[in-house]
């Protein structure tokens, strides 16, 4: 398998204070891989050791097969970086900042121009190319930054949340230049807070929390094991309360009382849109070995809740259909990338606790 970036133990020790804990990172080149955690969790540290900004304490990273230790110059060569806190020459214009950089990289001047042209074009920010950066609103500043890393046609593109504080718009077509640079065969690394964002482009998602790597996996492969995890843990309390039950001592109530309110809720919610709803549509739901609520809340939609199962939802779905309905929608509410990074992290605060 080769790797985008690869870290053994990698540490940064500040005064004493790891804010990168043994970080043991693997991102598959040619792939987009998502960066999560908490504020402080050692994201942009770490990126900072990978684009060779500040030297590890200890451990190992490879980018692009290169050490960062070793073969820094390498590194830089192969890698674009977009920085949490944009770095640009306030006093430049936005194409002299573009072209400093494409001067650093040695950029051939027969196709330098040509290039920073497309790139401006490309996130849509040329019309403003003669404007000092310091006059430029935030917006304009980060797609002036994106320019600017880009500039060198990198193999391996950092961007440490480039789209806070950005408009929907923008946000689009940044998500748009990060999906096409990379079926281009570039690996990007994207590190932000917007679980929309790398749900809808990353391949991969390492969640990292107290400067270690505390989940890994796609973004689907997370929520299905969260799910997974939430059956394991009733399955567990629910055996735990009936040892107790079977010990008929009063004294357990209390004890039973608390587990059975730590059960989390395993049924599945839909929402159906339904035109033709008829009474008769309703009362067959109902009676659906499947179905435990039916719940009509105006509009044409059915709030139902349904044990989970593989079969579930094609239950409902048959019934309404075999009752004269027309089906508009079905939401679910299988868990988002949200419920799973909230479940890992405050699994960790619980652990950090219980250790401190
Ligand atoms: N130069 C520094 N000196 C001392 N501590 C630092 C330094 N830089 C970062 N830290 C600490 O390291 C930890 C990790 O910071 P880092 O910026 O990597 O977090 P992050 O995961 O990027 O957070 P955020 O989501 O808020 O951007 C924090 O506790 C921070 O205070
Ligand atoms: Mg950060």
């Amino acid at each position: 398998m080769q790797y985008a970036i690869e870290t053994h133990d990698l540490v940064k020790d500040y005064d004493g204070f790891k804010a990168v804990n043994n970080l043991n990172l693997y991102i598959e080149k040619g792939t987009i891989g998502g960066i999560l955690g908490p504020n402080g969790a050692g994201k942009t540290t770490s990126i900072k050791m990978l684009t060779c900004l500040i030297p590890k304490t200890s451990g190992s990273a490879k980018v692009a097969g290169y050490d960062i230790t070793t073969q820094p110059d390498d590194v830089r060569l192969k890698i674009g970086m977009v920085p949490q806190k944009v770095s640009l020459y306030s006093d430049l214009t936005v194409r002299e900042n573009v072209e400093l950089c494409a001067d650093f990289y040695n950029v051939d001047p027969k196709i330098k121009d040509q290039k920073i042209d497309d790139l401006l074009d490309l996130v849509d920010i040329k019309y403003a190319q003669n404007k000092y950066v310091k006059n430029l609103s935030g917006g304009m500043q980060q797609k002036t930054s994106v320019v600017a890393s880009l500039v060198h046609n990198p193999e391996i593109l950092f961007l440490d949340e480039p789209t806070v504080g950005l408009d929907p718009t923008t946000k689009r077509v940044l998500w748009d230049l990060m999906v096409e640079l990379n079926e281009d065969g570039n690996s990007i690394i994207l590190c932000s807070h917007d679980m929309y964002e790398v749900d809808k482009i990353c391949d991969t998602i390492n969640i990292i929390d107290a400067g270690q790597v505390v989940a890994h996996n796609t973004p689907q492969g997370l929520k299905d094991q969260l799910l997974k995890n939430r059956e394991e843990n009733n399955k567990h309390i629910r055996e735990m309360i009936t040892t107790l039950e079977l010990e008929n001592n009063p004294e357990n109530q209390e004890e039973i009382a608390q587990l059975r309110s730590s059960l989390t809720d395993e049924d599945e919610k839909i929402t159906v849109m339904v035109s033709n709803k008829t009474p008769e549509m309703i009362e067959a739901l109902e009676n659906l070995d499947v179905v435990k609520l039916v719940e009509d809340i105006g509009n044409g939609r059915l709030n139902i809740d349904l044990k989970r199962s593989k079969t579930s939802v094609n239950y409902v779905i048959t019934t309404i259909l075999s009752n004269g309905g027309n089906i508009a929608s079905v939401k679910t509410n299988d868990p988002t990338l949200e419920d799973v990074f909230v479940a890992i992290t405050a699994k960790k605060r619980g652990e950090l606790k219980d250790g401190s």
